[in-house]
């Protein structure tokens, strides 16, 4: 296997995706800046070009909202063939966004951009660092629940028709969401995406959000879905634990962070399932567990979490398909090789599941599955996700977090962590 011609391919997919000072996931699929995309492209810039890595995170935080929000979607100009675009959401600001967020990675992209060249890299640093604390504020204002990271729409998550929401979607009412063309069947097959009555519920929380002018305490007290997700949970609490070593380089004050880590930590026991036995994501509404066994669950080790329990599933797991961790456990009746969240494996879970594990000291199962996400991509390319059972590729090509993780992780020539 040629490798650095590998290496030179994903450094051309960041290149042809790059549109000036942000990367789009993919062209033609998704053709605007995502919020947990574009981290991970910088990160991938990270190993090659930091300049452009810090412009892709600047970039984001151009669609910040006042009350320290980052949305999911920044809408910098407008393109045809996406759905639901601009017109859809109507947030009166410029650039145009969506009204939801995305999993808040970016505190641990900025530190490992920081990172990778810390003498260039501290300017800017000084300049993201207040933005990426009041993007946190907002998380710890608007929505913790009982130390869990809590959603307002599946697509929050960015695992977005996981099994984790089935049963608050039941509650949402997608019945008068009118007409409407989807644009994300145009460009791959409707069997690797969400189904239409999904669809139709996902448009029916944009409408709500939007209605009531996107106000957190009215969504909070009215909005029909509300589930503390584990995997934002776990992300978040990452993205705490690294936004407080930027502030010790920093020399800013530490208190009001490590106290987030502090609520996060006891978010994260109730994240735990007593009756099977592992972390899961939990229904505001009704208090139940989601009884789902995904990839988020595995992030465990990322949160810098130290908890041999989940082990044996993941051993389990990867025991029975030979990719890494699928988004859903191949034992659940819901798992779909093909279908987007549910049954998928996508390299960049991997990539956060593998550095965890690496952190925590479960090394030999690290290197493990850095060698499966490398055998995965080399030998099929660098798509949007693939089935865990045989590798075939799904979803878009020429992805840019794929060709990211590609170079900062799984490629032999990565250097594997932060
Ligand atoms: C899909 C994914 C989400 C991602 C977006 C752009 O909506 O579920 O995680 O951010 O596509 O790649």
């Amino acid at each position: 296997m040629n490798y650095d011609k590998i290496d030179k391919k994903a450094r051309k997919i960041l290149q042809e995706n790059d549109r000036g000072l942000y990367t789009v996931p993919t062209k033609g699929l998704y053709p605007y800046q995502w919020n947990w995309d574009s981290a991970f492209a910088a990160w991938g810039f990270s190993t090659h070009d930091p300049r452009r890595a810090w412009a892709e995170i600047e970039t984001l935080f151009t669609g910040q909202w006042d009350n320290g929000m980052v949305p999911h979607i920044v809408f910098h100009k407008q393109a045809i063939g996406y759905f639901p675009g601009p017109d859809i959401w109507n947030v009166e600001r410029v650039p145009h966004t969506s009204g939801i967020t995305q999993p808040p990675i970016a505190a641990t992209m900025a530190r490992a951009v920081y990172e990778a060249d810390k003498h260039y890299g501290r300017v800017h640093m000084e300049l993201m660092y207040g933005r990426l604390v009041s993007w946190h504020r907002w998380f710890v204002k608007y929505r913790l629940h009982e130390g869990m990271v809590v959603i307002t729409h599946p697509w929050e998550s960015g695992r977005d028709n996981a099994v984790d929401w089935d049963a608050a979607l039941a509650n949402v009412d997608g019945s008068n969401v009118g007409e409407y063309h989807r644009r994300d069947i145009d460009h791959v097959d409707p069997a690797m995406r969400p189904k239409k009555e999904d669809y139709d519920r996902y448009l029916a929380l944009v409408q709500f959000n939007r209605d009531c002018g996107y106000d957190e305490d009215h969504i909070r007290d009215h909005g029909p879905f509300r589930v503390a997700d584990v995997g934002m949970t776990f992300l978040f609490l990452r993205a705490c634990r690294d936004l407080l070593h930027i502030a010790v380089e920093l020399d800013h004050g530490v208190d009001e962070i490590e106290g987030w880590i502090k609520t996060l930590k006891q978010g994260v026991e109730r994240h735990w399932n007593p009756e099977r036995g592992h972390y899961d994501s939990v229904d505001v509404r009704t208090g139940a567990f989601t009884n789902s066994l995904s990839s988020a669950s595995f992030l465990c080790w990322f949160a810098g979490i130290k908890d041999d329990r989940m082990l044996a599933h993941y051993d389990r797991i990867v025991g029975q398909v030979g990719f890494g961790i699928p988004s859903n456990d191949p034992k659940d009746p819901h798992f779909n090789h093909l279908r987007y969240w549910r049954g998928p494996v996508w390299g960049m879970v991997n990539a956060l599941i593998g550095i965890g594990l690496a952190e925590t000291g479960h090394t030999v199962h690290a290197e493990r599955l850095r060698k499966q996400t490398q055998k995965l991509i080399a030998e099929h390319g660098f798509w949007e996700y693939f089935s865990p059972l045989d590798g075939a590729p799904a979803g878009g090509p020429q992805f840019t977090w794929t060709a990211a993780i590609w170079l900062t992780w799984a490629s032999p020539h990565a250097k594997g962590r932060f």
